[in-house]
């Protein structure tokens, strides 16, 4: 009787319910925040992810700025038809260096999170330019401009410094050679060495099949060949994307 009677005492008391209701309120919400401030990260660090190259980045940003996003998503699901269509799930760690993040949520066209090494740079070429030349129903317009437009280099350097603000772990050294790996990773005949030991898995070559020249769309189709190709997912078993 003595708990019915002080139940009856809260639930006829508006501002005693109220601060009761506020006290267990804050506990739950304590109990879910504090810990987060004690972990530096809420992302699980992954092997083999990395910063994207200065022409990734370019490319990057003409993806963006195209708004490729609006019909193509970069995030695998983890259920069984995404795994066997596009490959294993994507991780959170896989997008850590993307400001802002290329999930999406429109599939006008397929899941680009994986693309990276499935088709050859000339096909890229040919499709950008024209899909419907590889792709005949394709509903993708074309981008044939992009291989018009010449990449100067000049603000390379600042967009990489940018993206260090943001907590992108760029060094001093990928700044201050920025506009030489952007030359170097579009052009086969050059030393990518020093590239390769930055941007290990980079892309080489003359993208856009024109020689001599770095465009949008070397930058773009660099930035295509590299998407989810980071991490190395060879020891996954399917079966182990087969329980999700
Ligand atoms: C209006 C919607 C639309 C836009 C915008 C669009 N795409 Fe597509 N994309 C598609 C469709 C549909 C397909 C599937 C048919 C095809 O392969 O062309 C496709 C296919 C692709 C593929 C081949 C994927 C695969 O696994 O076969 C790539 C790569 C691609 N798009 C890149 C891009 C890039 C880069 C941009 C921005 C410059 C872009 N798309 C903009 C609709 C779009």
């Amino acid at each position: 009787m003595a708990l019915l009677d002080k139940h009856e005492k809260i639930e006829t008391n508006v501002i005693l319910m109220l601060v009761l209701v506020l006290i267990t309120v804050s506990i739950g919400g304590l109990v879910e925040i504090v810990p987060l401030f004690t972990i530096q990260s809420t992302i699980e660090r992954v092997q083999g992810v990395r910063p994207y190259s200065p022409l990734e980045l370019t490319g990057r940003n003409i993806y963006v700025r195209e708004g490729c996003y609006l019909c193509h998503s970069q995030q695998i699901r983890p259920f069984r038809d995404e795994a066997e269509r596009y490959g294993h799930y994507s991780l959170a760690a896989e997008s850590m260096y993307d400001h802002p993040f290329q999930w999406g949520s429109k599939r006008t066209g397929p899941d680009l999170a994986r693309v990276g090494g499935k088709y050859s740079n000339a096909w890229h070429a040919a499709h950008l330019t024209d899909p419907r030349s590889v792709v005949p129903e394709s509903v993708m317009p074309p981008y044939a401009f992009l291989a018009t437009r010449l990449l100067s280099g000049a603000d390379i350097a600042a967009h990489l410094k940018t993206n260090r603000v943001v907590g992108v772990p760029y060094t001093d050294d990928d700044i201050a050679n920025a506009a030489a790996d952007l030359e170097a990773q579009g052009d086969p005949n050059a030393d990518h060495e020093a590239l390769l030991a930055r941007y290990p898995k980079a892309a080489i070559g003359d993208f856009d099949g024109q020689p001599g020249q770095l465009t949008e769309m070397d930058a773009l189709i660099a930035y295509l060949q590299i998407l989810g190709r980071m991490v190395d997912f060879t020891d996954v078993r399917p079966e182990d994307l087969r329980q999700q």
